[in-house]
């Protein structure tokens, strides 16, 4: 559940009406709910009950400072895949003891940045990191703490770009190869064994391949302990879908609680790893119509956003949903492609919506707060949009609309 509803004809996001915030900040715009933020953070940490357990938010769902410094005044953990994503949750106001580094390829610069700020363990997702990681460490004469990423080889039944768990894919050690690495990893000074991950993929929409991606790493667990490697933890990652259109994934609850039964009576924390089901359906993205075209049979409404603002209808044929921000009351709906002005065919934000519109209206893509922002681009020498968010009937601007002048900062003419 989310906070963008109609008041009669007017879309709000909480108690600001978006037609509002339009004239205020202008379009393209991404508009962020706190409530739904909190919400949705609560749900995981509350679902779990009373085993010891950590939400680390995903951060490259949506890595904005204010979505950040939210999370952190909840006392939430993060999610973390590069030293920039640490500095932003440091400068946000989190903790780095909460925080995990996944990622398959860690740079020694980004090691010692992540030791030096004492992060809670490094997610390994290889032996050459290992090996990397007790280097750098040494060098420092710190002991760098780890969790090795293993692969269960399930299927995620999901889109292919975003399926993670299985065999053919670049992530994690194999489960079945994992004893043999954690034995090494008890031989290197510089390495403390702290845990276990996997991250199977993400937008997945039943519980079943958690909860068979869990049983193999439990299998995992109890092997281990019979070699004298007590591990203290358990990352289940990310990956819990959303609705979109008509998926109907497993409520946080039921997801967070069916894993919880399968760990309970283990004396060992809990760690998930959510990004989208925080942030897709606490974020719009709003756009304004600047042209109506009709080709042939085809309707287009050509509007001010464009794959470079919101990428995932061009990458992975995503569906998000396009409502009007005001609902006309006269006229008839027709079935329009909403395109931006992008030199590109793939430039789509949705394909054959039946909309009721005309030149200059406004509309809202829905579920735009994860993967949304973070995967934008300067495509196009576009300026990136506006961010704000919403709390009750106070709207922040959260990150200014770049200038032009900032397309080309850090670049230089020949001498
Ligand atoms: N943990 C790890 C190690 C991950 O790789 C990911 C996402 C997450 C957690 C968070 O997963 P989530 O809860 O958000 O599903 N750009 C794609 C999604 C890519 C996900 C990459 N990894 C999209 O827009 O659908």
């Amino acid at each position: 559940m989310d906070y963008f509803n109609y008041q009669g004809n007017t879309l709000f996001a909480e108690q600001c009406a978006v037609s509002t915030l339009a004239q205020q900040y202008q379009t393209p715009l991404y508009i962020y709910s706190r409530a739904t933020i909190e919400r949705h953070w609560h749900a995981f940490d509350q679902a779990a009950g009373e085993l010891p357990h950590l939400v680390c938010y995903a951060v490259k769902a949506n890595s904005n400072l204010a979505v950040l410094n939210v999370m952190a005044r909840l006392g939430s953990g993060f999610d973390i895949v590069s030293q920039g994503e640490l500095a932003r949750v440091i400068a946000a106001g989190g903790d780095p003891s909460k925080v995990v580094f996944s990622g398959v390829g860690k740079t020694s610069e980004e090691i010692a940045y992540a030791l030096d700020k004492g992060i809670y363990c490094f997610n390994v997702e290889s032996e050459a990191e290992l090996e990397r990681i007790n280097e750098v460490a040494g060098n420092k004469a710190k002991i760098a703490p780890v969790s090795f990423r293993v692969n269960p080889d399930v299927d995620a039944g999901t889109h292919p770009y975003i399926s993670t768990g299985l065999k053919e894919n670049k992530f994690g050690i194999s489960i079945e190869e994992a004893p043999k690495l954690y034995q090494y990893a008890t031989t290197l000074s510089n390495i403390a064994i702290k845990g276990v991950d996997c991250h199977i993929g993400s937008q997945l929409t039943e519980v079943q391949p958690f909860l068979d991606a869990l049983d193999r790493v439990l299998v995992l667990v109890d092997t281990l302990a019979e070699q004298e490697i007590h591990l203290s933890h358990i990352d289940v990652g990310g990956g819990l879908g959303v609705c979109y259109d008509d998926e109907q994934p497993p409520h946080p609850n039921d997801y967070a609680k069916a894993i919880a039964e399968k760990i309970a009576g283990r004396d060992i924390t809990l760690i998930y790893e959510p990004g989208r089901a925080i942030m897709a359906n606490a974020g719009i993205l709003v756009t304004e119509v600047e042209f109506l075209k009709t080709n042939q049979e085809k309707h287009f409404a050509i509007v001010d956003a464009a794959m470079n603002d919101l990428l995932r209808p061009s990458l992975y044929q995503a569906w998000q949903n396009i409502i009007p921000v005001e609902k006309r009351t006269e006229g008839t709906d027709k079935s329009y492609d909403i395109v931006g002005p992008i030199c590109e065919t793939g430039d789509f934000l949705g394909k054959d919506r039946a909309l009721n519109i005309e030149q200059g209206d406004l509309l809202a893509v829905r579920s735009s707060g994860a993967y949304g922002f973070t995967m934008s681009s300067n495509y196009n020498s576009r300026p990136r949009v506006a961010e704000v968010m919403v709390d009750g009937e106070q709207s922040s601007l959260i990150r200014e609309r770049e200038t032009i002048e900032q397309l080309w900062q850090g670049e230089h003419l020949l001498p």
